[in-house]
């Protein structure tokens, strides 16, 4: 597990350092390359223009032609000093690309200690060296362009110097005594461009150790992320495989607030939910035995007894009732827990029709009337409207309001009061089931939802209940979608109110 995501997220951060380092790499190289080239191109082309600037201011004041203005020593220093700062070749060149002047300040490579310019490249004509090719000046001897920029190797004649030459090139002009403009030659100045590519090349060395470092320093930091990820997804894996072996008190102390200090905390929870779950089990497996042993010892108590003759003949069906009694309240017992468990696994299936609740309740009392009557209860029976038609199941509103009803029968004493009352408010139907008996301890009231929960004092009283009556009350209601609850106060009585949709509300 630790090698896959160290190994997955080194080889994403690779990835993304590759990637964006290569896009950077690009930009770099482009616009390096460029801005440099055009700096240089910048300089040069004003060193050009400045040199015709000063060839004309010269040609206009003094007498003689652009030979005559090159012999000027005010001139030829311009030009020397012009190609010592910008380390280039100055030539110019007459209108047939005759070179009259040139300045070769800085021709050699001091690096490689040769010279850059094969000189035998010039063609010497009459004394003066020529161009050899008309199309290394014929463009800018028409005048139609102010500056001509090449870049390259210049026709060959810089070859051997196995760099990139930048060379600008401008006319030079002359107004005649009719004021026409005629070119007399040109200006070409050429540069080196190795300087630059070396610089960009010297970027590179120094970007591919940026790549190799950035790669160095993200892999360890993420050696340190993964660990950070993994070994608490370890710790969680470990736990999860203590619990498994069903030891629920497992807590994983993670107190990250990340991602996985969400897991830890979610898993936390699952295993406190277990251990819960855990303890309702064993609680209620308990209880289950408690409920069946009593009754189970005392039929078997009753068995032996007439079995052994210790019961008199004349007692024998008092009891074999008191038998029957208990095997029919062990039998009530189950079938309530197995509807429990039913309605648990989501396997009650509620059948919704409309039901006159009203009606409802009314059959309710009547079948327990003599239940009523036995303890000399006053029932009081009370609907806001002759008819409530409500949607509900039938069969389980019924189990509702009798189990209600049975438990305010057994916890009023003789003589006590009943009351059963519907009433609406909105779209809720309200059903209130109340007595004026016993009433429940308010630390008692969340508590008697529960399977088998008893209050104390109903465990003395009443030994017939098993406690599950309530429990099966709350998951109908559940299982409706509406609420139940009760309010009581001890020695004065007990209210229990649960609510229902109504239907046919104009
Ligand atoms: N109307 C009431 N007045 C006082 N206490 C009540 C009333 N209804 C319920 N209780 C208390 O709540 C407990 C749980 O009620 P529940 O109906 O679940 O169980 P039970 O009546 O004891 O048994 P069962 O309904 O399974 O026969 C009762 O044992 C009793 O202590
Ligand atoms: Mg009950």
């Amino acid at each position: 597990m630790f090698k896959t995501i160290f190994n997955k997220m080194t080889s994403v951060f690779i990835a993304i350092t590759i990637f964006s380092f290569s896009v950077g790499g690009v930009l770099l190289y482009y616009f390096l390359g460029r801005s440099v080239v055009g700096d240089m191109a910048a300089t040069l082309t004003s060193t050009a223009e400045n040199l015709n600037t000063s060839l004309s201011i010269y040609r206009e004041n003094w007498p003689g032609d652009i030979n005559a203005a090159l012999k000027d020593p005010l001139i030829s220093n311009n030009l020397i000093s012009y190609s010592q700062n910008t380390g280039s070749i100055i030539w110019i060149v007459d209108k047939d690309g005759r070179l009259i002047k040139s300045a070769y300040y800085k021709t050699w490579d001091f690096m490689t200690n040769t010279p850059l310019i094969q000189f035998n490249k010039f063609i010497y004509e009459s004394g003066r060296t020529l161009l050899p090719e008309t199309q290394m000046y014929k463009k800018v001897m028409t005048g139609n362009y102010d500056i001509v920029e090449e870049k390259g190797d210049f026709y060959g004649m810089f070859a051997d110097t196995g760099k990139t030459w930048l060379t600008i090139e401008t006319p030079i002009k002359y107004k005649d005594s009719a004021g026409k403009s005629i070119v007399e030659g040109a200006i070409f100045i050429h540069a080196p461009i190795p300087q630059i590519l070396e610089a960009r090349s010297g970027v590179f060395r120094f970007f591919i150790i940026a790549v190799i470092v950035a790669l160095l320093i993200s892999i360890t930091l993420v050696y340190f992320a993964a660990s950070r990820i993994t070994k608490p997804l370890n710790k969680i894996a470990g736990a999860a495989r203590v619990i498994a072996r069903g030891d629920f008190a497992q807590k994983i102390e993670i107190n990250s607030k990340d991602e996985v200090g969400e897991l830890a905390r979610s898993f936390n929870n699952m295993a406190a939910e277990l251990q819960n779950h855990e303890e309702t089990r064993r609680e209620f497996i308990a209880n289950v035995s408690h409920e069946l042993r009593t009754p189970m010892t005392s039929i078997r108590g009753f068995v032996e007894g007439i079995l052994d003759g210790t019961v008199p003949e004349n007692k024998i069906n008092t009891y074999l009732a008191i038998v029957r009694d208990e095997i029919s309240r062990m039998s009530r017992m189950v079938n309530d827990l197995l509807d429990l468990s039913k309605m648990e696994a989501g396997e009650l299936k509620l059948v919704f029709k409309k039901v006159n609740l009203n009606e409802l309740i009314r059959r309710c009392i009547i079948r327990l009337e003599n239940l009523f009557e036995k303890k000399n209860l006053y029932v009081d029976v009370s609907f806001e409207e002759e008819v409530l038609n409500v949607s509900a199941d039938p069969d389980a509103i019924e189990r509702v309001v009798t189990n209600l009803l049975h438990n305010a029968v057994k916890f009023t004493p003789l003589g006590g009061q009943i009351t059963v009352r519907t009433y609406t408010q909105k779209n809720k139907a309200y059903v209130s089931v109340k007595d004026n008996g016993v009433g429940i301890a308010e630390e008692d009231l969340a508590l008697i939802w529960k399977r088998f929960y008893k209050t104390d004092k109903s465990r003395s009283e009443d030994k017939k209940g098993t406690g599950l009556g309530l429990a099966i009350v709350k998951s109908l209601m559940n299982e409706h979608k509406q609420d139940v609850w009760a309010i009581s106060q001890v020695g004065k009585g007990t209210e229990f109110i649960f609510t229902l949709d109504r239907i046919n509300v104009e």
